[in-house]
Parts: C-alpha cells; sequence; structure tokens
C-alpha cells in the first residue's frame, strides 16, 4: 500500500471513475505543432502524465466558436491573439487527432476531461475590460448572441462525447464569458442575466441545462470557477460559497474545479512560488463543507507534492488535487509517489514560465517550455534521441550550476563515467542566489533534485575544487563540458564605479557587500534580479530606490506574474525611476542621462549603488581548451555560451548529455 492512502484512492465522480485524485486541470500550453490539431507532440506531451500515473487529464482548453461580424473578425481577431470564426472541434481531423488522444488516456488508466472555455475579451456581460490590463471594452452580449454561446456548450459536449471524452468542465473563471456573468464587476447586466447571485450564476446554470439536456448523465459535468477573484469590486469567497450552493443545489452538477486569482494580478490564477503550496485551500474546504457529498470539489493551486496533495485530501480541503505544473516539471511524479520514491521527484519551482510563455508564443511553431525539465516540447524528440551510449566514455563536466548538472545527469543515464567538478561549496549556481531572495526558496528544491541525481546515477562530483587546463587533462576525458557559467556585468561607460560604496547585486544576495541605510540600485536587467536584490535589501529596513534603463521595472516578466513582483515593490515602499541610464558616480551622487530623451539628471543621497546589468559569459577555460586541441570532445554549456533564462541552461546542458 502507497503511503499516499488518499491520493491513490479511486473516486467516482458522476458516470466518471477516476483512478486516483491527482488532476491535470487544463493548461493550455500549446502542445501541439499543427495549429488547430492535435497532433503526435500534443499526445506525446499530455500522454506522458497518463503514463506517469495522473488520473485526470484534462489536457488544453476547447476555444468555442465565435462568430464575429465578417467585417471585424480579423481586427478583433488579432487583437485578441486568434481568429477563428468556427471552432477546432468542428474539424473532423481535430476530432480524430482527439480521438487518438482519448485512446491513449484510456490505454494509460487515466480519464481525458474537456473544458469548454468562451473567451470575453470580445464579447461580455457588460462593457468592462475583462482585465485591467487591457484599455479595450468588450461588446455586451444581446439575447441572440447569449443563446448562441449556450448552445455552442451542448454541441461541443456532444462532439467530446463522440470521441470518447470521459467528463465536460464548463470554463467560469479567468478571462471567459461564464466568469463575466458571474463576477458583480463585468457583471452590471439589469436583465434576467444580471443582479444578485441568483441572477449571474443563471448564464452558467443554462450552459449546464443545455449539455445535460444532450449528453444526459453519460458523461461527468462540472465548472471551474475561482474560488475568490483578488479584484477590486469582484466577489470574494462568501459570495463565491453561495453562487456555488446555488449552482449545486440545480442537481446538474458532478464536480466543481475550484482555483483561485485573477487572470491578471497577484495572485494571477497560476500562483507563482510568492505562494505558499494550496495557499488558497480554504476555497476549496468552503466548497467541500457547502456541497452535496455527490459534488466531488476540486482544487488547485501551487501543489507540486504529493504529501501536501494527501494532506489535502485527508484534511477534507478537497476531493481532488489540481497538480498542473507538477507534472509539466516531472510528468512521472504520480508514478514516484506511488512507489516512494520521493527523491525522484522534480518539483515545480513555480517560476510561471510554462504559462509565461504559452500565454503569449513569441515563435511559430512554438514549443512549450519549462525551466527545469528539458524534455517538455521535445518530448518525441528525446525519445527518439536518447539511447545508452554506444561506448561508455570519461566525461569530465566543470561547472556545477543547472546546465553542467543537467550534462553530467543525462549522460550518466545514458551510461558514461561523469565526474563533476564545482569550485563553490554546493551545486546549483545561480540557482543558490535566487534562492536567498524572498519567495524564492523553492528554486533550492532544484539543487536537492540535481544532489539527489547526481548519487543516483552514479556522477562523481568534487566540490570546492578548481580546475586548470593541466587538472582537467590529468584526468584523461574524452569528453569535457564547460559550465562555468556567468559574472554580473560591469558598465565600461559609466566614471567612478571603482569607488569602494558601489557594489553588485549578486554580492549583495551573497552576503559579501557591504551596503548602507539608502541604497541606489542601478538597473539594466528586465527580469527578476533587480525587484529580487530590491527586496531583499528592504526588507532588511533600508531605504531603496531603483533607477531602470527602461520603461517599467521587469519588463520581461508576463502579466501572470509582474502583478505580484509590481505589489511586493510597492508593499516594501521602494520608489522606481524608470528610464535612466547611469553614466557616472561619485562620492554622494549619481549622474543619469534619460533612455531616450537624451536629459542629464543628477540624484543625491545614496550611502550605496547597487548595480544590476546582467551577467555575461564565463569562457576562458573552453578558449583555452579550444586551442590546446588535446579533448576530442568539447563543449561549452549554459550561461558560459549564452547567459539567458534557467530554461535555457537547463536544456542546453541536457542536450549536450544527450550528444555526448
Ligand atoms: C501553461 C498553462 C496553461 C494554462 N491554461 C489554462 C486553461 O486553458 N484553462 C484553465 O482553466 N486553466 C489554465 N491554466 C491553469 C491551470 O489549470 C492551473 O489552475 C494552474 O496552473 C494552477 O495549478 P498548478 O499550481 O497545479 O500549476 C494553465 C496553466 C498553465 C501552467
Amino acid at each position: 500500500m502507497s503511503q499516499f492512502e488518499h491520493l491513490f484512492t479511486p473516486l467516482q465522480v458522476g458516470p466518471m471513475r477516476v483512478p486516483n485524485r491527482i488532476c491535470e486541470t487544463t493548461n493550455t500550453i500549446n502542445s501541439s505543432m499543427a495549429p488547430g490539431l492535435i497532433d503526435e507532440h500534443f499526445i506525446a506531451h499530455h500522454g506522458a502524465k497518463a503514463r506517469g500515473g495522473t488520473g485526470w487529464i484534462g489536457s488544453e482548453t476547447w476555444l468555442l466558436d465565435v462568430p464575429f461580424p465578417p467585417d471585424t473578425s480579423p481586427e478583433i481577431g488579432l487583437s485578441i491573439g486568434f481568429a477563428a470564426p468556427f471552432a477546432a472541434y468542428q474539424n473532423p481531423a481535430f476530432l480524430d487527432g482527439m480521438r487518438k488522444f482519448v485512446d491513449e488516456v484510456h490505454a494509460a488508466g487515466a480519464v481525458a476531461i474537456v473544458q469548454l472555455t468562451h473567451l470575453c475579451s470580445a464579447w461580455s456581460a457588460s462593457a468592462v475590460p475583462v482585465i485591467g490590463a487591457q484599455d479595450y471594452t468588450p461588446h455586451v452580449m444581446g439575447e441572440a448572441e447569449i443563446e448562441y454561446c449556450l448552445n455552442s456548450y451542448a454541441n461541443a459536449a456532444a462532439a467530446a462525447q463522440s470521441v470518447g471524452v470521459d467528463g465536460i468542465e464548463i470554463h467560469c473563471a479567468h478571462e471567459t464569458i461564464g466568469y463575466s456573468f458571474l463576477s458583480p464587476v463585468t457583471n452590471r447586466r439589469t436583465d434576467q442575466w444580471g443582479g444578485g447571485p441568483e441572477q449571474r450564476i443563471r448564464y452558467v446554470v443554462e450552459a449546464l441545462k443545455r449539455i445535460r439536456e444532450r449528453i444526459g448523465n453519460s458523461m461527468a459535468l462540472g465548472i471551474r470557477m475561482a474560488g475568490l477573484e483578488f479584484r477590486q469590486g469582484g466577489y470574494d469567497n462568501l459570495q463565491m460559497r453561495e453562487m456555488l450552493y446555488l449552482i449545486g443545489e440545480t442537481g446538474l452538477l458532478d464536480f466543481v474545479d475550484v482555483d483561485a486569482g485573477h487572470c491578471w494580478g497577484a495572485p494571477s490564477y497560476v500562483p507563482n512560488s510568492y505562494y505558499g503550496h494550496g495557499e488558497f485551500r480554504d476555497c476549496g474546504k468552503g466548497a467541500r463543507v457547502d456541497l452535496d457529498r455527490k459534488i466531488a470539489v476540486l482544487f488547485t493551486g501551487r501543489i507540486n507534492d504529493p504529501v501536501v496533495a494527501e494532506d489535502l485530501i485527508k484534511q477534507g480541503y478537497c476531493d481532488l488535487v489540481g497538480m498542473v505544473r507538477a507534472g509539466i516539471a516531472d510528468p512521472e511524479f504520480a508514478n514516484k509517489a506511488k512507489e516512494g520514491r520521493l527523491s525522484e521527484i522534480r518539483r515545480c519551482i513555480g517560476c510561471t514560465r510554462c504559462i509565461d510563455e504559452a500565454g503569449h508564443p513569441v515563435l511559430i511553431p512554438y514549443t512549450p517550455t519549462c525551466s527545469i525539465n528539458p524534455l517538455i516540447g521535445s518530448e518525441l524528440r528525446w525519445n527518439e534521441q536518447f539511447k545508452p551510449a554506444a561506448q561508455s566514455k570519461r566525461v569530465v563536466v566543470v561547472g556545477g550550476g543547472i546546465a553542467g548538472c543537467e550534462a553530467a545527469r543525462i549522460a550518466a543515464l545514458r551510461g558514461h563515467q561523469v565526474t563533476l567538478i564545482e569550485a563553490g561549496k554546493r551545486l546549483g549556481g545561480q540557482l543558490n542566489l535566487a534562492a536567498r531572495t524572498a519567495g524564492r526558496d523553492s528554486f533550492e528544491d532544484q539543487v536537492y533534485f540535481e544532489e539527489n541525481e547526481m548519487k543516483r546515477t552514479g556522477v562523481e562530483v568534487k566540490l570546492e575544487c578548481k580546475v586548470d587546463i593541466a587538472a582537467i587533462k590529468a584526468l584523461s576525458p574524452d569528453a569535457v563540458v564547460i559550465a562555468t557559467g556567468a559574472v554580473p556585468r560591469v558598465p565600461h561607460d559609466v566614471s567612478g564605479l571603482d569607488l569602494p560604496h558601489v557594489v553588485q547585486g549578486w554580492d549583495v544576495l551573497r552576503g559579501t557587500a557591504n551596503t548602507g541605510k539608502r541604497i541606489a540600485i542601478v538597473s539594466q536587467e528586465d527580469y527578476y534580479e533587480t525587484p529580487c536584490v530590491a527586496e531583499f535589501l528592504a526588507a532588511q529596513g533600508k531605504h531603496v530606490e531603483i533607477f531602470h534603463k527602461s520603461v517599467r521595472l521587469g519588463y520581461e516578466i508576463p502579466r501572470y506574474s509582474m502583478g505580484m513582483m509590481l505589489k511586493r515593490i510597492e508593499d516594501h515602499g521602494v520608489a522606481v525611476h524608470p528610464n535612466l541610464v547611469l553614466t557616472g558616480v561619485e562620492a554622494t551622487a549619481l549622474e543619469f542621462v534619460s533612455s531616450f530623451g537624451g536629459h542629464n539628471c543628477r540624484k543625491e543621497g545614496f550611502d550605496t549603488v547597487v548595480l544590476v546589468y546582467g551577467s555575461v559569459a564565463q569562457h576562458a577555460l573552453y578558449d583555452e581548451l579550444k586551442a590546446d586541441g588535446s579533448v576530442k570532445q568539447l563543449y561549452l554549456a549554459g550561461a558560459a555560451w549564452l547567459p539567458r533564462h534557467l530554461a535555457e541552461s537547463t536544456r542546453h546542458g541536457a542536450n549536450i548529455g544527450l550528444v555526448i
């Protein structure tokens, strides 16, 4: 018997028997490389979770048909990111792919659930922008349009049923029409569809009725609903409970899938590492307490660990646990949990890179990304290319950051004899720096994972060991991977940087830099490093101001996490001055020029100047070895080649491990 007794007990949900309580709630990670179709990449990506033991597979949402007027559809389509006058489910080729996928899910013993979505950014209950990030107001739905949408849920449910899907979930959270009717902020209607809770649930209840009329009780039927909105004027948890209770009382529901958060906010519905595991679990509990026992309660939100999941069920917070990113980080985590192989689980660190990119794919064809799982988005290629090495080689990896660890891990898994040499006291490289900052301690989980994996795969690890080219050659390697990382960038064109009160952000985090009471952070970094350093210092009671080169801090942080970062900066009283580039530092002053206007300005009153300018690759050892020419297979990995984000280093290292 597994130590996770509750987690691995099957559950009957309507007519559907769920083999265990672990659910991949719907996540539109855009895994298909054929737009509008379910292809082999999609099946490989979500199928891996089913084979890995996840009992409930929600895969990716079905966007339903939206008949925009012919003259306007291209513009509206572009402005909301799609331009489909019909929906994919109406295409027989899509349904063929879906049938193959459902068969794959069933063969693995799991159930397949389809989420039905009408987005509300173009048309909605009332003329209120769906999220604060948008400045355009949606078209207000009339009776005929409401009728059209309600029927399309039923049509789509019937299509899902025809290909063997087990359950249907109407999406009534995030940026959907269902949500726009439920929320008092976005539903200002005075007709039968608006007003108090009983009127605002009418759209959802009608949609459920239409589906039931079409499919009867042959499939499980549920809704996804946010436990609370985190939006000014939005519903709180008590108001949500009232609406959910009323919907439950109609007898139409088999399950409710409760999450929390707004689509643009703090938190978003994909809570990042700053949130506790299952922090909003009380939203699940409220639903569980209120609803008839026949209605299963699924709760989702930053649950990445079977111990937490087991506890949530045991303590009555929910019956089913959503674990989406847990399965992206490690599609096999459920089987590993069942078999007690806990130290082998790669736990999601909550960086939100998966949703950040899936929400706004910049590269077409797009492949899903995970910061710590190098296989994500390349499952088929890995299946083809991952092979035991024809001949076991002696591999030396220099540098124990994520790229070095992944190169070592994959090479060892393929049967090579690997030695990993790290100058510091611990593996992990920049992960250790990130983990020192507030809300980022989960990054250390990946360090533990790599440490465990080095032991499990037999990599010889040498810590606090600095090597030069002679020391590497003395090990007689067949292959060498140089993964020596990066160092902070120091600008060349700024005077006064040799003054003693100028320090680097990394040294602040390491605790090796002295800082005074009044801190100026000068930033040319657009991701998390600057806000993390600022919060780290402000939390010590220091006065912190950021002078940033571009239009806003964290320019590269997408909407799912940007709100949280800005909130924390504000909560800590950190002032941000955008569009300023440093030109000189003096004993008591800083000189800037504005980024676009070219105007000069001077700021006084700081004891310490902290530079956060990104980083530059450190590859001298590689250059020397290359010039020497004696190592047959020589690779440069991760930030030592190009400092980017975590995912790029993870993939680069792992891909090198694959080809040695
Ligand atoms: C890449 C990605 C895409 C998502 N797309 C959807 C979606 O289409 N519909 C939806 O209801 N939730 C979507 N979600 C939210 C997840 O269903 C889930 O609620 C969220 O990831 C929090 O759960 P977790 O902490 O287990 O990851 C998405 C999440 C991710 C990571």
